[in-house]
């Protein structure tokens, strides 16, 4: 035989078996975000690499280690390693937020070349959100409400926690950065290789270390909500106190930083500790610098993404109530001379009439004993049989798989009958 080629290491197959729960969880997202009033986008999955480098920053471990790069003739181009940098391109390039307020969201593959581990892969699938145009507070609240939505949605609420940050403007951060080293230049030793390069490049994000004993000394470290300008203080204290109104539970965690360059004011990051390491399952902020900086006309930002296979995870973990749709409830079984057609055409018929139901023909011969093997298998509740007096006589036996007991019914009553049976 000849040798077998496997998927790439970190990207994963979907399973028949497993795409209902994807179906479901997605449905929920779409129907949250639509509730909500936003609109979808798509966006081209590889874009031009100088967008994210831009975008994300040089020194961001996405930007400096984790992203898929080739050249395609004389253009550097790279797998979108997450949707805020293509939608602002798109937003700029169709005049999409030109005078103009957007809510926008999307839906897809994120490619970054991570150690895969539970929750954590190569291509994974974010939905994200992003508001253009709206510089108050009211805004990131409403995303968090949604979010909020969301989860009740999809029975995950329970397990899921909200932390919340403001890292303020620039030049705040500049400040804050400058104390923040001296403080660290004190505890030198505590600092690993790579928390040593990043005290040069991007001190900012040694704060969220997993070092258990340089944590314990962060712990009396300057705090950036001390350094903040006035405005960031006040845009964060409006969305706190509209929070506490809204009786949203939120925690404050001081580290909170994430690990894009774009962001200023609101950071977020909903938490679980049901998935292990990779517990983060949605984050965002306000990035109100990025259109400008990507050659817009000045307009605010703010947005989050979530990974969906890490909702699937915590679904599958603590939600144990979902009544996922049957694959097949509807087996229309035939055998004999002259049977196909009317099998062909009863079922076309119960797909008109009865659209919700999801109706299989088998097509692939055999006997009766077969054939309802194959209903049985693929889960459907009634078989409808056509055999050759069933033919002449425009008659079909209905079969009720679960409970055992069958009727002949005239071609004619089955979508009635089908009607009140589901
Ligand atoms: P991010 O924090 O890099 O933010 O990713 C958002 C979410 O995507 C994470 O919380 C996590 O659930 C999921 N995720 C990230 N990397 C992986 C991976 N390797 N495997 C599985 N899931 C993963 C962003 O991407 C920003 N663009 C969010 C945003 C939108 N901020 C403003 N607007």
């Amino acid at each position: 035989m000849a040798k077998t080629i496997q998927a790439i290491r970190g990207m994963n197959d979907c399973a028949p078996t497993e795409s209902p729960l994807w179906q479901w969880v997605e449905d929920k997202v779409r129907n949250v975000l639509q509730s909500y009033g936003y609109s979808e986008v798509r966006m081209p999955i590889v874009e031009s690499t100088p967008l994210f480098a831009r975008a994300i920053g040089e020194v961001t471990d996405v930007v400096s280690k984790e992203m898929y790069t080739f050249w395609d003739n004389d253009e550097q181009l790279t797998l979108r390693p997450e949707g805020t940098a293509g939608c602002v391109r798109a937003a700029i390039e169709h005049g999409w937020i030109y005078n103009n307020e957007q809510r926008l969201w999307y839906m897809g593959p994120m490619f970054r070349h991570e150690r895969p581990q539970k929750g954590r892969y190569r291509q994974f699938h974010q939905a994200g959100v992003e508001v253009f145009g709206i510089a108050n507070p009211e805004i990131d609240a409403e995303l968090i409400l949604l979010t909020a939505r969301l989860w009740k949605e999809l029975g995950i609420d329970q397990h899921v926690s909200l932390q919340l940050n403001s890292i303020g403007s620039l030049e705040a951060r500049k400040n804050y950065r400058s104390a923040l080293v001296e403080f660290l230049q004190q505890h030198i030793d505590l600092l690993s290789d790579e928390e040593k390069e990043r005290l040069e490049k991007n001190p900012l994000r040694i704060l969220d270390s997993k070092n258990q004993a340089l944590q314990e000394v962060l712990n009396g470290a300057p705090k950036l909500l001390d350094y903040l300008d006035e405005e960031s203080r006040t845009h964060f204290a409006q969305l706190c106190t509209l929070l506490d109104e809204m009786g949203i539970a939120y925690e404050v965690n001081p580290k909170l930083v994430r690990g894009l360059d774009y962001y200023n004011k609101t950071v977020f990051e909903w938490v679980t500790s049901a998935l292990g390491a990779q517990g983060t399952v949605c984050g965002g902020g306000r990035y109100d610098g990025l259109v400008e900086q990507l050659g817009g006309h000045a307009t605010t930002g703010v947005g989050f993404a979530m990974g969906l296979e890490r909702l699937v995870l915590l679904v599958q973990e603590v939600n144990q109530h979902i009544d996922l749709p049957r694959a097949v409830d509807i087996y229309v079984v035939h055998t004999g001379e002259g049977t196909t057609l009317p099998a062909f055409q009863l079922a076309e018929k119960l797909r008109t009439n009865l659209p919700h139901l999801r109706t299989m023909t088998h097509c692939s011969g055999g006997n009766f004993k077969k054939q309802f093997k194959r209903a049985d298998k693929v889960g459907a509740k009634f078989a409808l049989v056509i055999g050759e007096s069933e033919a002449q006589n425009q008659q079909v036996v209905v079969k009720d798989l679960l409970g055992g007991e069958q009727q002949v019914l005239a071609q004619a009553d089955v979508v009635d009958f089908l009607k009140t049976a589901f």
